[in-house]
């Protein structure tokens, strides 16, 4: 049954692929934008009005890089609570990683996941799948099968592909098949044990640590196999100083890079670690604030492409242990958007530039719709209050997990409301 004609009102528009910041009414019908309209000119006549007076309407927000844990460990997070996360952060699309239990490489999983991910009604899912069977770094996957169950992207993200004739077949076949090449990044061989960043920090707290190089290493090598097959890659949460350097170099040099950072890198560093909280531990590491300031200029210079969350959900079973033992990794969708938010009044980042970060770059990465409400467009759409002063409580999560680095933070900016094809997904309170 197709959906209500909706309009919204008075919201101050930012859609940078239609060059518009500006106060609209934008009216929705059969689930996509059918028009905007200076504010106060569209009647509503015997539509639902929502009134957007004082909030931002932004493309919805896409997340590229999830970890839903479905199938294999869904204590952690399953399909319709991740999803649920999602639309409660303001997302109305993730792409879900394939490093489940068995490991997504397979056609009938994908569809497995996106009939279920449909079945929840939260936010749209778009799945990668695994670059190489089982994750094993040997043989590619069936790309054009993935491709036709309606995968997006393949990536071993977990671990990196460190046989570079194996990658660079990757990046032929990805690109042929259309699908996006994500790379994690992490040269397994010089510190395998690292449980931080190496630096003053691991010495006091005496931890086994890993140098930025593990990760400026392998960069490198996938920026130089881009160069060399002509193909894009896109190298996932981007923690170091060193790598942006790189990746700075290859995208003046012409090279298809594209990557992405997360919220905790832009926030965090090794120095917070001095309570041995596991919920600050994650793979790459939280660094220095050297990087962590390197990581900031190269959002404001489009350096970095995205912000995607890293979105991994663990159990007190995993994270309340001694933390050598403790595993990697930190929830992310309900707390992206304010502290990203954040950086407006911090470092002076243009809400144009988030919604390129957020929603239209990973729109484009990944090759999905969405990332601007052009007429013709889904209606998917973020409404945000850009002040609302909040108090992030992870007990009221919709996650199954609990681990954030962020519990009982003061924040400002949240999405009230998430509209996936013209249809509430989420309301605030
Ligand atoms: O911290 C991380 N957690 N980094 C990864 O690369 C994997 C992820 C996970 O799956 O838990
Ligand atoms: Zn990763
Ligand atoms: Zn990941």
């Amino acid at each position: 049954m197709p959906a209500k004609p909706v309009i919204i009102q008075n919201g101050r528009l930012i859609d940078p692929v239609q060059g518009l910041d500006q106060k609209v009414d934008l009216l929705i019908e059969d689930g996509l934008v059918a028009s905007v309209e200076r504010a106060g000119s569209i009647e509503a006549g015997d539509r639902d009005a929502v009134s957007a007076e004082g909030l931002w309407v932004l493309p919805g927000l896409i997340d590229i890089h999830v970890h839903l844990r479905d199938p294999g460990h869904e204590y952690k997070e399953d399909v319709v609570s991740g999803l649920s996360a999602a639309v409660a952060g303001g997302f109305t699309a993730v792409v879900s990683m394939p490093n489940t239990s068995p490991v997504i490489d397979g056609a009938a999983q994908v569809e497995d996941l996106i009939s279920r991910s449909k079945a929840a009604s939260y936010a749209r899912l778009w799945p990668a799948a695994a670059m190489t069977r089982g994750r094993a770094g040997k043989e590619l996957a069936e790309y054009d099968e993935l491709k036709a169950a309606g995968a997006v992207a393949v990536t071993d993200d977990g671990s990196w592909v460190a046989d570079s004739a194996v990658m660079r077949r990757i990046l032929d076949y990805a690109h042929v098949c259309g699908l996006a090449a994500l790379s994690h990044c992490q040269e397994p061989t010089l510190a395998p044990k690292g449980q931080i960043h190496e630096g003053r920090i691991s010495t006091r707290l005496g931890l086994s640590a890993e140098p930025a190089e593990v990760e400026e290493m392998a960069v490198f090598r996938d920026l130089v196999l881009a160069r060399l097959t002509k193909k894009p890659v896109h190298i996932c949460h981007v923690s170091a100083k060193s790598s942006i350097d790189l990746i700075r170099r290859f995208k003046n040099e012409g090279v298809q890079v594209t990557c992405e950072t997360a919220p905790h890198y832009l926030h965090l560093i090794d120095e917070d670690l001095g309570d041995y909280d596991a919920n600050r531990k994650m793979r790459p590491p939280l660094r220095t604030a050297i990087d962590r300031a390197a990581l900031r200029e190269a959002l404001l210079d489009g350096t970095i492409d995205a912000v995607a969350t890293d979105h991994a959900p663990h159990s007190v079973l995993e994270k309340e242990v001694e933390f050598c033992d403790a595993a990697f990794g930190v929830i992310g969708l309900e707390t992206s958007l304010p502290l990203i938010i954040e950086l407006i009044s911090t470092i002076g980042l243009a809400p144009s530039r988030l919604v390129e970060l957020m929603s239209s770059n990973p729109a484009k990465i990944v090759g999905v719709p969405g990332g601007t409400l052009r007429p013709g467009s889904p209606a998917d759409l973020t409404l945000v209050n850009p002040d609302l002063r909040h108090v992030y409580q992870v007990e009221k999560s919709k996650s199954k997990s609990r681990n954030t680095p962020f519990n009982n933070r003061e924040m400002t900016g949240r999405a009230v409301a998430t509209m996936g094809g013209g249809e509430i997904r989420y309301r605030l309170g």
